[in-house]
């Protein structure tokens, strides 16, 4: 057990001393978490193996779901692939710093612990003060998967971090709320055409004003579990974003939903089951449960996104045994917020009113 240090930073111009701090822990392989406009990660030096393999562990990441690289300026990315293509360079310069992903061909330089094993690498620069200070003051590569223990929802608060890691990393560097609140988008663009494997941040609406065609891998959109052979990306097969509770997601047209969470609420409790929904403020009165949270209005689908691992940890906190989630419209960030809400129900998706 260590003592992980809490450092409270401003979040727009965050205190040499308390980044300086966090940097030698970063220089010397230890392990800090930091806030980036999506969700907080949890970072080593990327070409440490050392270093690398003791953030998995403290995780509990299995060792075949490779991390994200993170960079502080544009020019890094090219130490870390074989060729920055034209695309590259385009999708860089629009969408960066920001919640973009990109999975490129690897360099020889990263150690196959921090790429599972790959002959790609994904590589992002954060959109936040605090994480490019870090990135630009430690001269490093920043290895960072989300900072909570494997298959939890992300955090979005330093709380959330140490909820889940306290005593099994070095420090956390906090800063507040993450802005966005679920993850960057990944998108694989050593296929041709580039293919979304994780929705996220980043709308795939706006990849394709950028990109001439854009794919959504099957997964990203997915309303069952794929066959392995389907899976693209190794975080793909892993169970994710789940609360301790099960999770039930109802999908259709919006007064069949209302019904069907109101009927499936009604069966659990009968059975003596804590039941929680997962409304909107459209709808959240029309639920007589144990625990009725509102993600927000449907109207303001970026809130929604925000407030979704928040809730669904709260959902924990309140010891509810299953959590019936309403479905919300699966386009800008409500694309990349269903795709949580289902890998997070492990595909229990219940259809109201028919097709
Ligand atoms: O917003 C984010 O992306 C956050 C913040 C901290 O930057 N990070 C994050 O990392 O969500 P993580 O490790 O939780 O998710 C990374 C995802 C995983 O699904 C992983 O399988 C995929 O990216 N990935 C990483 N390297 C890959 C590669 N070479 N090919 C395909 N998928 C890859
Ligand atoms: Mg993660």
């Amino acid at each position: 057990m260590k003592r992980t240090l809490l450092l409270k930073v401003d979040s727009q111009e965050p205190e040499t001393e308390k980044i300086g701090v966090a940097v030698d822990f970063i220089k010397r392989g230890g392990l800090v978490a930091f806030p980036t406009e999506t969700v907080y990660g949890l970072g080593a030096d990327a070409l440490n193996p050392k270093a690398v393999r003791s953030l998995f562990e403290a995780k509990r990441r299995p060792l075949d779901n490779p991390l994200i690289v993170h960079v502080g300026y544009v020019k890094d990315v090219s130490r870390l692939t074989k060729k920055v293509s034209p695309k590259t360079e385009r999708l860089m310069k629009s969408f960066w710093p920001g919640p973009l992903t990109l999975i490129l061909r690897r360099s020889e330089v990263i150690p196959d612990v921090t790429v599972a094993g790959l002959d790609t690498i994904a590589v992002r620069m954060p959109r936040h003060s605090v994480a490019l200070a870090l990135i630009r003051e430690s001269g490093c590569s920043i290895a960072a998967p989300s900072a909570n223990l494997a298959g939890k929802p992300s955090p979005t608060t330093a709380q959330h971090v140490l909820d889940d890691l306290d005593g099994r990393i070095d420090a956390v560097l906090d800063a507040g709320w993450t802005r966005i609140g679920v993850e960057s988008t990944v998108l694989d663009i050593t296929v041709d055409p580039p293919q979304v494997l994780r929705p996220g941040g980043t709308p795939y609406e706006e990849l394709e004003k950028i990109l001439r065609r854009v794919e959504l891998h099957p997964v990203a959109i997915a309303e069952k579990e794929l066959a392995t052979n389907e899976v693209r990306s190794p975080g793909m097969k892993h169970r994710h974003y789940a609360p301790d509770a099960d999770v039930i997601v109802v999908e259709g047209e919006l007064s069949a939903v209302v019904s069907k969470v109101k009927e499936l609420s009604e069966v659990y409790m009968r059975k003596g089951s804590k039941v929680g929904v997962l409304a909107t403020d459209e709808t959240v009165d029309y639920y007589m449960v144990n625990v009725v949270r509102s993600l927000g209005s449907r109207r303001n689908l970026a809130v929604i996104a925000k407030n979704l691992f928040r809730l669904l940890r709260e959902f924990d906190l309140e010891s509810v045994d299953v959590i019936i989630a309403e479905s919300i419209p699966a386009e800008g960030l409500g694309l990349a917020v269903m795709n949580r809400l289902r890998k997070a129900s492990g595909y229990k998706i219940v259809r109201a009113g028919g097709r």
